[in-house]
């Protein structure tokens, strides 16, 4: 992406607390960010999210998912979509109930939310859209709307060592699993649940008497400053995705600073 000398134009999207949109947000205070936060938009009224956004005078949108999925219907094939659902049924991933017709439903509620929440986006021109404790599934309608061949736009973070433990309960999961360690992942958005290619990944210990609540405050740091980082990583062009010979595609990074960045982490990790 040549941006010439300007900034990542950011859309954040939330569920919930948007600690780490706080974060990025104090990033962008600091001037240590290259990324400026254009729009951030939640699945729900209540995402305290978006009034942290809006209390630093960003513009703030809802698409009400809940409403989306309630929304009575007939036969979901003769819904007017901008997709087709029955090719998009084909290749998505993440809507697996065996029952075609259900299944055609809840994919004809995504793509209805999806496509409100693609108009508001776009309205903000964004290069990128970070997933900041977003909690709904994504379609191939909406990351192909943004995803190109060699150009992806949809950024994850994901409280887990993926690819271990995907999907709504990362620390949950880790802790319950008797991890010792357990890491952050920010990847890629494709069409599966929390995968897509990795660009970050940071790990920290769990001590014997640690309980949720530890875990989860020593991963949010980290998340808080691998997101950032990851950014800045992104707006100077130093992440390349490229297909290895056994097809999948992996990212990496060439930033000189690669080894520091990383001992940093792990720093923050023990601090
Ligand atoms: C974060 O821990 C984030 O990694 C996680 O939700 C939390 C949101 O917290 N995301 C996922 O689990 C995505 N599968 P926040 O709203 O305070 O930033």
């Amino acid at each position: 992406m040549n941006l010439g000398n300007r900034k990542l134009r950011l859309a954040v999207l939330v569920s919930g607390g948007g600690t780490n949109l706080q974060a990025l947000m104090d990033h962008a205070a600091r001037g240590d960010l290259e990324g400026e936060i254009v729009v951030v938009a939640g699945d729900r009224p209540d995402a305290y999210g978006l009034i942290r956004a809006r209390e630093n005078g960003i513009a703030a949108h809802v698409v009400d998912y809940k409403a989306h999925m309630r929304c009575e219907m007939g036969d979901p094939l003769a819904v007017p979509l901008p997709v087709d659902l029955r090719k998009l049924d084909g290749i998505q991933k993440i809507v697996r109930d065996p029952d075609t017709e259900k299944r055609l439903r809840r994919l004809c509620r995504l793509v209805a939310a999806e496509r409100e929440m693609i108009g508001i986006l776009d309205a903000y021109k964004p290069d990128y859209i970070c997933l900041a404790g977003f909690m709904r599934l994504l379609t191939p309608y909406f990351l192909g709307h943004y995803n190109r061949p060699g150009q992806w736009r949809v950024v994850n973070i994901h409280p887990a060592l993926l690819p271990a433990f995907p999907g709504q309960h990362g620390y949950e999961d880790t802790l319950g699993y008797g991890c010792k360690w357990g890491g952050i992942t920010i990847h890629f958005a494709d069409e599966g649940e929390d995968s897509g290619p990795v660009l970050a990944q940071a790990v920290y210990p769990i001590w014997p008497q640690d309980g949720i609540d530890d875990v989860r405050r020593r991963g949010l740091r980290l998340e808080y400053a691998m997101y950032a980082q990851t950014i800045n990583w992104l707006a100077a062009g130093q992440i390349h995705v490229q297909q290895s010979k056994d097809g999948r595609l992996r990212a990496s990074v060439s930033d000189p600073r690669y080894r520091d960045v990383m001992r940093r982490w792990v720093d923050l990790a023990f601090s």
